[in-house]
């Protein structure tokens, strides 16, 4: 036989590879072109108070305020005494997203039964911030993760359930780390009015239970992805942009004074920083820089859309591509696996460092994510 003979006969349904129930995320598979990513467009909002609560509406949106060239801000200022910190062990899952959900859905009209509520026209319903760990993993090396998947009405809803090892480190987390968790927040107090026509007003407590989230539709590739992400602060000219393009994501870091830091500082903060806002179509961050003892020493805008050319004089850098490969593949994968329409399955899909991404199925287990009122308003 001719080797074009041989070909054929090798290509029986014996030879080729079972489909696998895993996903690599070695970087080189995901280097091809940059898969379609339509500009995302916000659909709505909503706010949480000082209490955590609920509000369809704007009413913890805060104002960008452009501060001196060198600003001298004290990060740690209120640290002991003006500082209410969010309860982490509360876990809220989608519930914010789901209430937003319920609260719309007249607006959320689907294209199959445009005058029922459901099901809803979105292949994925998840927070921002999961899409950015998805981002991410093909260069994270430290922390894995695990993402809680249901589907229901053909929607699917991704939850991230806390890994023990995060637990521990959050548990165990040392005295200076807590202090520097506080000081991300209160560079956004000293940068942010509460009114456009306000100062900012570094005198009051920072409440980290405050939010304002944006909620944005998009399509990646063929995947049609409602999230909702907190939003710092937005532009306070009236002639601004309409959202997301008005909003200003805030951010510290370490003062750079060595190359050695600089190109860190481009390899692993610039990757975080650029995959949470290019998600939500966030033009830019204006990034505090700080000392050893939290004092803001310097302020730089950074342009989403500049960052991937900022980058590229770095060896074995991290590529926008690559990310956004990975996560369409990721996608897919959950589509093609989390196959069981019913709101109290869970498809567990858990990756470490150096490893595939695998799962594990769940019915009626500790992970179930979607509360019955939920359940409930979106059955027809
Ligand atoms: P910095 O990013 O300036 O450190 P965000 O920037 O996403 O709006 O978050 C605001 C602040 O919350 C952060 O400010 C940081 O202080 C804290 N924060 C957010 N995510 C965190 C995480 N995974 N670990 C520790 N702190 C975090
Ligand atoms: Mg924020
Ligand atoms: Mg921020």
């Amino acid at each position: 036989p001719t080797n074009h003979h041989w070909h054929q006969s090798s290509a029986t349904p014996e030879q080729t590879p079972p489909r696998s129930q895993t996903l690599c995320t070695r970087r080189e598979a995901y280097e091809r072109a940059f898969p379609l990513y339509k500009q995302p467009v916000e659909v709505g909002c909503f706010s949480l108070d000082s209490q955590r609560r609920f509000f369809n509406d704007s009413r913890q949106m805060r104002y960008y305020v452009e501060p001196d060239r060198s600003p001298n801000f004290d990060l740690s200022d209120g640290y002991r005494g003006r500082y209410v910190k969010r309860d982490e062990n509360v876990k809220e899952k989608l519930d914010h997203i789901l209430r937003w959900i319920v609260a719309n859905r007249s607006k959320l009209k689907s294209k199959l039964s445009p005058d029922a509520s459901c099901p809803l026209d979105f292949d994925f319903v998840t927070w921002r911030g999961h899409l950015t760990k998805l981002l991410t993993t093909p260069y994270e090396t430290r922390e894995g993760w695990l993402l809680a998947v249901t589907r229901f009405n053909g929607t699917l809803y991704i939850s991230e359930v806390e890994t023990e090892a995060a637990r521990r480190e959050r548990e165990n987390r040392p005295e200076r780390n807590q202090e520097m968790m506080y000081w991300g927040y209160k560079f956004e107090q000293y940068m942010c009015a509460d009114k456009t026509y306000s100062e900012p007003d570094s005198s009051g407590v920072v409440n980290t239970n405050e939010a304002f989230c944006t909620v944005v539709q998009t399509r990646l590739t063929d995947h049609k992805l409602l999230f909702s992400g907190e939003v710092d602060c937005r532009d306070k000219d009236p002639d601004a942009p309409p959202p997301p393009a008005c909003y200003v994501e805030l951010k510290t870091s370490a003062e750079i004074c060595t190359p050695k830091q600089r190109s860190n500082f481009h390899r692993f903060k610039l990757l975080k920083w650029w995959a949470q806002s290019f998600l939500p179509g966030v033009p830019r961050v204006v990034a505090g820089f700080r000392d050893h003892d939290g004092i803001v020493v310097s302020v730089e805008t950074f342009q989403i859309s500049k960052i991937s050319q900022l980058i590229k004089n770095e060896y074995n850098c991290w590529k926008p591509t690559v990310c956004m490969n990975f996560c369409c593949d990721f996608l897919s994968f959950v589509k093609r696996e989390a196959t069981e329409d019913n709101p109290s399955v869970v498809y567990l899909f858990s990756w470490e460092p150096h490893k595939d991404v695998t799962y594990s199925v769940h019915r009626d287990s500790q992970y179930s994510f979607l509360p019955d009122w939920y359940i409930k308003e979106m059955t027809c």
